[in-house]
C-alpha cells in the first residue's frame, strides 16, 4: 500500500485541501476526486460518518487512512477540530469555464466583481452550491480555490462551478448588478439565466462591470444603513431568484 504521507507530499502542490470531515464529505457528494484522505482518528470519522453522512459511509471508509496525531498536525496549516484532512483534484478549467457558458441556462451564476474577503468568497460558494447556482465567477486577483476560501465553502466547490475571469469575458446574460443605488428588487423577477453581480467590499462595482450591467438593482435597507455584507447580499438576491423559479431546489 502506497504510504498516505509520501502521497500527501507529491500532491499537496497542485491540489486542493479539503479540510475537515464536512469538506470531505461534501466533496465526495459532488463527486470530487479524492487521491489521499487522512485522519488521525479513523473510529470518530466513521462515527460522524454514520451520524451524518450515511450516503458516502462507505466510500469515505475507503478513502481514509489514520495516521498519527503529530503527522496529521503537520500536514495542515491548523488542524481541524474532526481530525480528517483530504487533497482533491482541482476541475479542470476549461471544464468549469464550459459549465459557466452552456446554454439555455437553468440558474443565475454569480459573479464577484474583486472580492476581498476570502471567507465572503468561501460563503457565497456555499450560498450557490445549496441554491443550485450554475456557477459562482470572480473577477480581480483573489483566487477562488484558495485554501481559505475552501474551508469557507465547506467543499462545495465540487457543487458549482468555479473560476476566475476578467469582465470582458464573462458568460453570456442578462447582468444584474447589485447596488445600493439601484432599483429596488422586489418589484423585478431575475431569470434563470441571469448573471447576478455584487461589488467588491471596500469600493462596490468597478466601472468595468457597471458598463457591462443591464440592470442595477437594490436591496431594501433603510437610509441610515450603507451598505449589507457581500455574502449577506448574494444570500438575499439568490433567495429572491429562488422565490421566483420553478428550477431553485
Ligand atoms: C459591502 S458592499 C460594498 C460597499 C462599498 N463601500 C460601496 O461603496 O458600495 C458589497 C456589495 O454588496 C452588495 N450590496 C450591499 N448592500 C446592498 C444593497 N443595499 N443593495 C444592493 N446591493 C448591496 C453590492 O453589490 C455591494 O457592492
Amino acid at each position: 500500500m502506497t504510504d498516505p504521507v509520501s502521497t500527501w507530499h507529491r500532491l499537496a502542490p497542485s491540489h486542493v485541501l479539503l479540510d475537515g470531515f464536512h469538506a470531505l464529505k461534501h466533496a465526495v457528494r459532488f463527486e470530487a476526486q479524492v487521491p489521499v484522505a487522512v485522519t488521525a482518528d479513523r473510529p470518530a470519522a466513521l462515527a460522524l460518518a454514520d451520524e451524518l453522512a450515511p450516503d458516502v459511509r462507505d466510500t469515505l471508509d475507503a478513502l481514509l487512512t489514520e495516521v498519527p496525531a503529530t503527522t496529521y498536525a503537520a500536514l495542515v496549516p491548523r488542524p481541524h477540530p474532526t481530525a480528517v484532512a483530504a487533497l482533491a483534484v482541482r476541475p479542470a478549467r476549461e471544464a468549469q469555464l464550459a459549465r459557466l457558458a452552456r446554454l439555455p441556462r437553468t440558474a443565475p451564476v454569480v459573479v464577484l466583481d474583486n472580492p476581498r474577503n476570502l471567507g465572503n468568497a468561501g460563503a457565497t460558494i456555499r450560498l450557490a452550491a445549496g441554491f443550485g447556482a450554475t456557477g459562482v465567477v470572480t473577477t480581480g486577483t483573489l483566487d477562488p480555490w484558495h485554501p481559505t476560501v475552501v474551508r469557507g465553502g465547506a467543499g462545495l466547490h465540487f457543487a458549482t462551478a468555479v473560476e476566475r475571469l476578467p469582465v470582458p469575458e464573462l458568460p453570456a446574460g442578462p447582468l444584474f448588478a447589485l447596488d445600493p443605488e439601484g432599483e429596488d428588487l422586489r418589484g423585478v423577477e431575475l431569470p434563470d439565466d441571469a448573471l447576478l453581480a455584487f461589488g467588491s467590499e471596500r469600493t462596490g462595482l468597478s466601472g468595468a462591470l457597471r458598463a457591462r450591467a443591464d440592470h442595477l438593482l437594490s436591496l431594501p435597507m433603510r437610509p441610515q444603513v450603507s451598505s449589507y455584507n457581500l455574502a449577506t447580499s448574494v444570500a438575499m438576491a439568490l433567495y429572491h431568484w429562488s422565490s421566483g423559479s420553478t428550477g431553485a431546489p
